[in-house]
This record gives structure tokens, C-alpha cells and sequence, in this order.
């Protein structure tokens, strides 16, 4: 059978905007802003900008190298590059990992979804808005309708490719991304009363900062820049080899922590202003926000929807990348067609999806890892154990077994922006040490 020739990115914007688009999304837009309240405000930021620069980078531009190198799918290129060894394990794990994330994500990015067009009923509801959040999650049918509806988009734009789906439409997408964001962030910081919330944001306040802060900010660094899976692996294999590798490395990193600083901008100002807790997670998405959005009258339904669209397409230019690293093996390693991977593997983990979806109303008795409800066990299995370990292995296959050198090679070929011993030292102990760390503590080691 003559096979197909790979696709590649047309444009290096095209890659950029696709590549920030999988590592900006609900990582960046809620949980960086509030583990860095947490932590210290400024302080946290500080020490999350240095490991983005001493962890982050580098690993990267790791994944990033192996996939240019090998034209490879994750499994594919630990095959190609140690064929007969366990290596490719790794990979294997970096599309379990894509497969099970995605199922769940759509979850949450269906919630995201419904809430566009739910100012009215949040606001109708007063005081009770926390109730509006946990009636729709608890919700069957609705439930599993948004999630349906988000993996439909996501399959839709997965199914037309690398050039005529994801990069087209990463290439609208993230523009409009970034202009939203910069409406929500000019009306957050000037609301009266506003200063207090930056302050909180931005002040460092060292003795809020301790281990776990550490330990925090490298987590978030891999989950939000959709390392240790194998996702950029997979876009590096559509990288021409005359491009500038660790040039556009320097880009992602760089349009994923300007997203997740603005974010910042956006929800603490609001929620000072308006006088409310910075609370956690889904809470401060879903709950703290939409009651933000209330106090601010009418126009509260114009910024609530564009915060709600905001927040959606984030989560799709995420889960196109997600779909793409299941689908790129099947298609590479199976010899399936691109129309066949896609359909066949969207709707696989569309049904996986149901039962996060359905762990608020029919299945709100079934606890799995250690008391955890279907959607936390499934996360923290993949973001606490595959992630780590994945990153951890990459870290150490490039170090210790495929060679620096090669990698050298591979990234500097083509590039003006050249990556040097540095990037060999860090991904050979640094790296390797502090995700190790990581690790220890998110299966509960350390303590
Ligand atoms: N980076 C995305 C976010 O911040 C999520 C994501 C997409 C991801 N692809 C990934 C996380 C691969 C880890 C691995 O929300």
C-alpha cells in the first residue's frame, strides 16, 4: 500500500497558533489564577516563570524535537528511535493519557459550553447562583447533550486534518481568543475597587510561598503546557525541518504564560471588587464568576457570555490536540484513514465521557481512586500519575539513552535560535530531579 505523504503545518503562525492553542485552555483560565492566589500572588509567579524557563522549555522543545525527528506519532517514534525496547511504553502512555483526558475534559468544556447562553438563568437565581452550577452538572441529559455537542466540534475539526482543520481553525480561534481576553481583562481592572485584587494577585508574599507552592507551580507547568504526553510529539511531527525549532518553542511557552497572567488580571480584580472569595477551581469558573457577572446588571450578561465563549474556545484548540494524539497513532501505526481514526476514536472517547458525565445524577454513588468522584479519579490519574511519569521518562530517554547530542542536532537544525549545553544539563539533572520530586508528591509520597 503506497502510503499517504505526512502532512505538515503550512505556516509557521499556523503552528504557533495551533501549538499555544493545546496548552492555553481551563489550565490556564482557572487554575493558574487561583494556585497563584494561593501560593503567594507574586511570589508564586515568580518561581512559575523560572521553571517555565528551566523545566518547561526544555522539555518542549524535547517533545517537540523527537516528533520532527521520527514523523511520528508518540508510539511510532519510540519504535523508530529504540525499536525492540520498552521505550515505547511511553508513548503508549501518552495516548492512554490522550484518551482518557479527553473524555473528561469535554465534560467540563461542555459546562463551559452551556453556560454561553445561561446569564439569564444565573442571574435569575440571585443568591442561589451555586445551585444554578450544581443543578446543571447533576443534570442527565444535559450532561451528556453539551459534552456530545463539544466532542461534535472537536471531531469536526480534527476529521479535516492538520492544514484545512487544525491549524485553519486554530487560526481563528486563538485571535479571537486573545481579543476577548483583553475586553474581559480592560473591564476587570477597572472596576471600582479593583487595586485590592491585584494587589492579592500580584503582591509577593513570601510567607504564603513554601514546598507545596514549589511543588504546585511545577505541576502546572506540565499540565499547561500539554507536556508529558506526547501532544507535542505529535504537532513536532508536522513541523517542517527547515523551521525554527526551539524559536517557535520560545513562542508557545511564551503565548501560553501570557494567557494564564491575563487570566489573572481578569478574575481577581472581579472578584474583589465585587467583594467574594477567590474560592477553588470549578467553583471560582462556574460559581464565583457568574456572581461577579450579576453584580454588574445588564451589561454582567454581555461579559458573562463573552468570558463563557472565552472559555470554550480555549478548551477546544486543547481538545483538538487531545483527539489528535489518538488519532495520529492510528493512523500512523494502524494505517487507518484519517476520517476512519477520528470518527472511530472520537466516538470511543465520547462514550468514556458519559460516565464522568453522569458521576453528578445517576452515577453520584460511584467513587473510584481513594473517594474521588469518577471525573477527580480520572484526572488525577492522568495529571497526577501518566503526566509525571511521562515527562519524567522523556526527560531521561533524551538524557540518558537517545543522546543530547541528537537532539542538539535535531533542534538546532534549520534554526538561528540555536538550543546549546544548557538545554542538555537541564534535561539531563535538572529536569529529571524535579519531576521526580513532582511525582513522589502527587501519588502521595511526600507528605
Ligand atoms: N494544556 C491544556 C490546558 O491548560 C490542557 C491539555 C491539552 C493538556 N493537551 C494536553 C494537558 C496534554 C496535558 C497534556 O488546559
Amino acid at each position: 500500500m503506497v502510503q499517504a505523504e505526512r502532512e505538515h503545518w503550512k505556516t509557521r503562525a499556523g503552528f504557533i497558533a495551533a501549538a499555544a492553542g493545546s496548552a492555553i485552555g481551563l489550565g490556564n483560565i482557572w487554575r493558574f489564577p487561583y494556585i497563584a492566589g494561593r501560593y503567594g500572588g507574586g511570589a508564586f509567579v515568580l518561581v512559575y516563570i523560572l521553571l517555565l524557563i528551566f523545566v518547561g522549555y526544555p522539555v518542549m522543545n524535547s517533545e517537540l524535537l523527537l516528533g520532527r525527528k521520527t514523523q511520528k506519532n508518540p508510539v511510532g517514534a519510540f519504535k523508530m528511535l529504540a525499536p525492540g525496547k520498552p521505550w515505547v511504553i511511553v508513548g503508549f502512555m501518552g495516548v492512554l493519557a490522550g484518551f482518557i483526558i479527553l473524555s473528561y475534559y469535554s465534560v467540563v468544556a461542555g459546562w463551559a459550553l452551556s453556560y454561553i447562553l445561561k446569564s439569564g438563568t444565573y442571574m435569575a437565581a440571585g443568591s442561589d447562583i451555586g445551585n444554578i452550577f450544581v443543578i446543571s452538572i447533576s443534570s442527565t441529559f444535559g450532561g451528556i447533550f453539551w459534552h456530545t455537542l463539544f466532542m461534535l466540534l472537536t471531531i469536526g475539526i480534527v476529521y479535516g486534518g492538520i492544514e484545512k482543520g487544525i491549524e485553519r481553525w486554530s487560526k481563528i480561534l486563538m485571535p479571537v481568543l486573545l481579543i476577548l481576553l483583553i475586553i474581559l481583562v480592560i473591564r476587570s481592572v477597572t472596576l471600582p475597587g479593583a487595586a485590592e485584587g491585584l494587589a492579592f494577585y500580584l503582591k509577593p508574599d513570601f510567607s504564603k510561598f513554601s514546598g507545596e507552592g514549589f511543588l504546585a507551580a511545577l505541576g502546572q507547568v506540565f499540565f499547561t503546557l500539554s507536556l508529558g504526553m506526547g501532544c507535542m510529539i505529535t504537532y513536532g511531527s508536522y513541523l517542517k525541518k527547515n523551521e525554527d525549532l526551539p524559536l517557535n518553542a520560545k513562542y508557545v511557552v511564551g503565548a501560553d504564560t501570557l494567557v494564564a497572567l491575563l487570566a489573572g488580571f481578569v478574575i481577581f480584580p472581579a472578584v474583589f471588587a465585587f467583594g467574594l472569595e477567590p474560592t477553588t477551581g470549578p467553583g471560582l469558573t462556574f460559581i464565583t464568576l457568574p456572581a461577579v457577572f450579576l453584580q454588574m446588571g445588564l451589561a454582567g450578561h454581555v461579559f458573562g457570555s463573552i468570558f463563557f465563549i472565552l472559555l470554550t474556545i480555549a478548551a477546544l484548540t486543547s481538545a483538538i490536540s487531545l483527539l489528535e494524539v489518538v488519532a495520529a497513532y492510528f493512523i500512523d501505526e494502524n494505517k487507518w484513514n484519517r476520517k476512519k481514526a477520528t470518527i472511530v476514536m472520537g466516538i470511543a472517547i465520547w462514550f468514556l465521557g458519559i460516565f464522568p458525565s453522569l458521576g453528578y445524577s445517576t452515577l453520584s454513588t460511584v467513587k473510584v481512586i481513594g473517594g474521588r468522584d469518577i471525573l477527580d479519579s480520572f484526572d488525577f490519574f492522568a495529571n497526577n500519575i501518566l503526566l509525571p511519569l511521562g515527562g519524567l521518562l522523556i526527560a531521561i530517554f533524551i538524557g540518558w539513552f537517545w543522546g543530547t547530542d541528537k537532539a542538539l542536532e535535531e533542534a538546532n537544525q534549520g534554526a538561528n535560535t540555536k538550543l546549546s549545553t544548557s538545554y542538555s544539563f537541564l534535561i539531563k539533572y535538572v529536569v529529571p530531579i524535579a519531576v521526580f520530586i513532582v511525582f513522589l508528591n502527587s501519588i502521595g509520597i511526600l507528605r
